[in-house]
């Protein structure tokens, strides 16, 4: 099934498993894949290795508008470090605005399925299907525990739950672009299901979505400003 011109959006909270769900989708329905996370990661790095404080506004503005696409290949993307910076500078409005054409322009270029907080609200409002990925906090926290495990991290059960909550807060809180579902969006929990169980059922709503006939039109030739 090859969807081209057509954007899938992909919203949730960190550890819910719209990364993999996402990936998974794109390669089915012969679609580009954009993780979006990583461009606010690459720009907490920046602010990070520059010794500044990733809440500060103009440092993190101009991180932003000097990003290469080599930034988003580093090895030190992940990591609760990496994972606080990037949601300090996300809540930067400047920040966002910097980041918010080359999402765009790579979204209209051929379609794709795009990951992220504000996909859905605020990057493709018109995305043919709008997908919010959730878990509990018990069972994201679990999840990025066995994550960080696997890669080898030694940590703290009690402290990965502390900051996937502060990352909820700080995320869903912020004043500009927050984490929420958009009116449209379909919820999926994936508490209960595994990956190849959330993978069927998005892939299930999003054919039903795409079959309805006022979604035909391509998001991807649609203004959206
Ligand atoms: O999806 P992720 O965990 O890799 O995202 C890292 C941070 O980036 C997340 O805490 C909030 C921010 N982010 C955002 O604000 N908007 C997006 N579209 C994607 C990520």
């Amino acid at each position: 099934m090859a969807l081209n011109g057509i954007v899938i959006a992909v919203d949730g909270p960190a550890a819910a498993g719209k990364g993999t769900l996402a990936r998974r989708l794109a390669a089915a329905l012969r679609l580009p894949y954009l993780d979006t996370g990583l461009l606010y990661r690459a720009v907490g790095r920046r602010v990070l290795d520059a010794g500044a404080d990733p809440r500060d506004a103009g440092i993190a503005e101009a991180a932003a508008r000097a990003l290469v696409p080599a930034d988003l290949d580093r090895a030190d993307l992940r990591g609760p470090m990496a994972d606080m910076a990037a949601s300090a500078v996300a809540a930067i409005p400047a920040v966002r605005a910097a980041l918010l054409d080359f999402q765009r322009d790579f979204g209209r270029a051929h379609g794709a399925v795009l990951d992220g907080r504000d996909i859905g609200t605020v990057v493709f409002p018109q995305a043919q299907a709008k997908l919010f990925v959730t878990a509990s906090v018990a069972e994201r926290s679990r999840r990025r525990f066995l994550e960080l495990a696997g890669r080898g991290v030694a940590a703290d059960p009690a402290q990965v739950e502390a900051e996937i909550r502060d990352r909820d807060a700080q995320d869903a809180n912020r004043p500009v672009a927050p984490l929420r579902p958009a009116e449209d969006a379909i919820l999926i929990d994936t508490t209960t299901l595994d990956a190849d169980a959330a993978f069927a059922e998005a892939l299930r709503v999003v054919r039903a979505r795409l079959a309805q006939p006022d979604r035909a039109a391509t998001a991807a030739a649609k203004p959206c400003r």
